[in-house]
């Protein structure tokens, strides 16, 4: 990991404009911060697709167009805390579908802990967890003759510009086989007044795990960063419903990182562009499955119409 992060810390800090991935933001550190951003009360995203996931169990059940009888995989790309999929676990349990649950995650203690805890909550559960990187791990799709039924949630695919998006579900369609299902949640369209806050809360913890990135760097490449002359700056552009999380420089300076071996320099008020998380609507999703097999099948809201989780079917 950590080549690859110095290869992509220079390649970023010496482009113009400057970028950082935003996957590394998830160390012990952001892992722990993201768990906290989920539980703001800016931060809907979480609690909508709950409310999705908990109030219409029964609906997204038929959803997944599966007959009791007939076993099928159900197969969570990124799973966490597997919080809002215990509802449709515990559904699909009590009546009587014949299914494994696949939770994929990069992380293994959060596996350890999601395997434990739902060994405790459903013992009736048959689980088979899968370490790695999803993007680099899609041939766990494969691993099975059975339907497959993916749940992709969390909004993560809005971390994804729109062309490495597609690419993404193009790649995933070409792993299943017609009939299978994919449910995507994502975080829907909507007006500056809601979203920004969600990216800039009055606590700071969205702040704290970006800036955390230049922490990461310190500790790991051998950075310099002073994180008292850097700040989260974020930006909703509404029209098109992409927010993008910078991190500012407040000064004129220079910043050495010994492992990549190179001093970078920052004018007062530049930026780091470090994320964008991307809101959609049915004609954004269309475009972005509209070279895959994918349909529209079904699609679910949340009592405010915030968010949204979208049935794909498979042709
Ligand atoms: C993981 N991902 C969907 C989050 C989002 O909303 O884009 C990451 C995040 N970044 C800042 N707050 C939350």
């Amino acid at each position: 990991m950590s080549d690859e992060f110095a290869k992509d810390v220079a390649e970023g800090l010496l482009a113009t404009p400057k970028t950082l991935p935003s996957k590394y933001f998830y160390d012990a550190a952001g892992d722990d911060l993201f768990i906290q951003i989920m539980d703001l009360p800016e931060y809907y995203l979480t609690r909508a697709e709950m409310e999705i996931f908990r109030d219409q169990t029964d609906a997204l059940i038929q959803a997944l167009g599966q007959v009791p009888d007939q076993p099928f995989e159900l197969i969570e790309l990124g799973a966490g805390d597997g919080q809002k999929t215990f509802y449709l676990l515990k559904g699909l349990l009590a009546a009587g579908y014949d299914f494994t649950y696949v939770p994929v995650d990069i992380s293994s203690n959060v596996l350890e802990h999601l395997q434990r805890y739902l060994a405790d909550k459903l013992p009736d559960l048959n689980i088979r967890t899968e370490q790695g990187d999803y993007f680099k791990r899609l041939k766990v799709l494969q691993e099975t003759d059975l339907p497959r039924v993916i749940l992709y949630l969390g909004s993560n695919l809005g971390n994804l510009t729109d062309d490495k998006s597609k690419a993404f579900m193009e790649k995933i369609s070409r792993r299943l086989t017609a009939g299978d299902r994919l449910i995507l949640g994502v975080d829907k369209k909507k007006s500056a007044d809601i979203v920004l806050p969600a990216y800039n809360d009055s606590a700071g913890i969205t702040s704290a795990f970006n800036l955390n990135l230049l922490t990461r760097i310190n500790r790991e490449l051998g950075g310099e960063f002073d994180l008292a002359q850097f700040r989260h700056a974020p930006e909703y552009d509404e029209e098109n419903g992409i927010a993008t999380s910078f991190i500012e420089s407040t000064a004129d300076q220079d910043i050495k990182i010994g492992t990549i071996g190179k001093t970078v320099h920052f004018g007062k008020g530049e930026k780091i562009k470090v994320e964008i998380s991307r809101k959609y609507d049915l004609p954004i999703i269309r475009k972005i499955i509209a070279d895959t097999p994918f349909e529209i099948e079904t699609v679910f809201k949340d009592s405010r119409s915030y968010y949204l989780d979208i049935v794909l079917l498979r042709d």
